[in-house]
């Protein structure tokens, strides 16, 4: 559960990548799939080669929706439940590589930066991104 703190850190992180969220999302998968090749096997339709503007597009739509749970981050499953929808019933993601990205967002904070990161905020970071990875995994059956 997160915290009030965890929430002002999120949000904090958010205010900071401001209107660069696209690139953000972009080099998160493009970092996802260079590192975790498995992550691939979900997009046979997609041009995964670097700086593909397939990967750029859905980078955009992955910012977005991280963006939408930070904007109501009291109801992460609300804002996010057709995405969560898609997710568990059509794309069968196995919910192991919502970590790897996860993982991979938190890497492209790091690098962009490095101060913003503290022991604190990156603890606050992960378990947004497990949060929402549970709601994006809740509906599996
Ligand atoms: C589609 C968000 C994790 C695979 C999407 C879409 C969004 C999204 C916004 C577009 C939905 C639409 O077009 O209506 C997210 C978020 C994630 C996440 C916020 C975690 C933080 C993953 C993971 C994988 C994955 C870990 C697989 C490794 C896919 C695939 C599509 C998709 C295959 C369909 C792509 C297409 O054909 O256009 N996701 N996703 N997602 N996602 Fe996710």
């Amino acid at each position: 559960v997160l915290s009030a703190a965890d929430k002002t850190n999120v949000k904090g992180v958010f205010a900071k990548i401001g209107g660069q969220a696209e690139e953000y999302g972009a080099e998160t998968l493009a970092r996802m799939f260079a590192t975790y090749p498995q992550t691939k096997t979900y997009f046979p339709h997609f041009d995964l080669s670097p700086g593909s503007a397939q990967v750029k597009g859905h980078g955009k739509k992955v910012a977005a929706a991280l963006v939408e749970a930070v904007n109501n981050i009291d109801d992460i499953a609300g804002a996010l439940s057709k995405l969560s929808d898609l997710h568990a019933q059509k794309l069968r993601v196995d919910p192991v590589n919502f970590k790897l990205l996860g993982q991979c967002f938190l890497v492209v904070v790091a690098i962009r930066n490095p101060s913003v990161l503290t022991p604190e905020v990156h603890a606050s970071l992960d378990k947004f991104q497990c949060a929402v990875g549970t709601v994006l995994t809740a509906k599996y059956r």
